[in-house]
């Protein structure tokens, strides 16, 4: 269960980071071109929402099932001075949440707007504020070993 989880978050990892840059990418260009905001705009920016929730389910599972979960109840808050616990039990999960909490409230304010230029504008903001919180806290000594 906690092995199949492990690879499952990471592999998950490089499609939502990857199609999250790409939706942060499209949505500049459609702002700087002033575009119309088409269905394929809605599509990439939908495809990012939705690989990053799964992601984050997957996330929120494996965070119950890590067995470095324990290390709370030996270590209790010395969890903290061990900066590799404390990216994998702390920093990560609380940064990817907030993170996603910005991502899904860009892609709800996009919905309201009317204009091209709104959604375009929502969906560049959040989703870029987004990508670069879940860069900051990515694990990547244990992820790229
Ligand atoms: C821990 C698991 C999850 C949580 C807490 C969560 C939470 C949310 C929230 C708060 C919204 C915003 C609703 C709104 O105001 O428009 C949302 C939207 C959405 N979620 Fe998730 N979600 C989760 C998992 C998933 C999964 C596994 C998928 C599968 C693809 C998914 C797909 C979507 C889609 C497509 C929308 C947009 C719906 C719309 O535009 O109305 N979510 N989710
Ligand atoms: C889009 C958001 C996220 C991305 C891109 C992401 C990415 C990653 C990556 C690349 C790793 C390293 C995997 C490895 O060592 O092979 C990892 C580990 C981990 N992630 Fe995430 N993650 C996200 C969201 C979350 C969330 C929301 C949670 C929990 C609430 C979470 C919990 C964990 C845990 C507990 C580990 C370490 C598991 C272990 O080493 O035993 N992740 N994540």
């Amino acid at each position: 269960m906690y092995s199949t989880l492990l690879s499952l978050h990471s592999t998950v990892a490089y499609a939502a980071l990857g199609v999250l840059t790409l939706a942060v990418i499209n949505a500049f260009l459609g702002l700087t071109s002033k575009s119309l905001f088409k269905s394929k705009d809605r599509s990439i920016s939908l495809v990012a929402l939705m690989v990053c929730h799964i992601q984050l389910a997957i996330g929120l599972i494996l965070y119950f099932v890590t067995p470095k979960l324990e290390a709370w109840s030996t270590l209790g808050m010395k969890v903290m001075a061990d900066s590799t616990l404390r990216t994998v039990l702390v920093e990560h999960p609380f940064t990817n949440i907030l993170a996603l909490v910005c991502i899904t409230i860009g892609w709800s304010k996009h919905k309201k707007e009317e204009s091209n230029n709104g959604k375009f504008k929502k969906i560049a903001l959040f989703y870029a504020i987004g990508l670069v919180l879940l860069l900051a806290m990515i694990p990547y000594k244990q992820w790229l070993a």
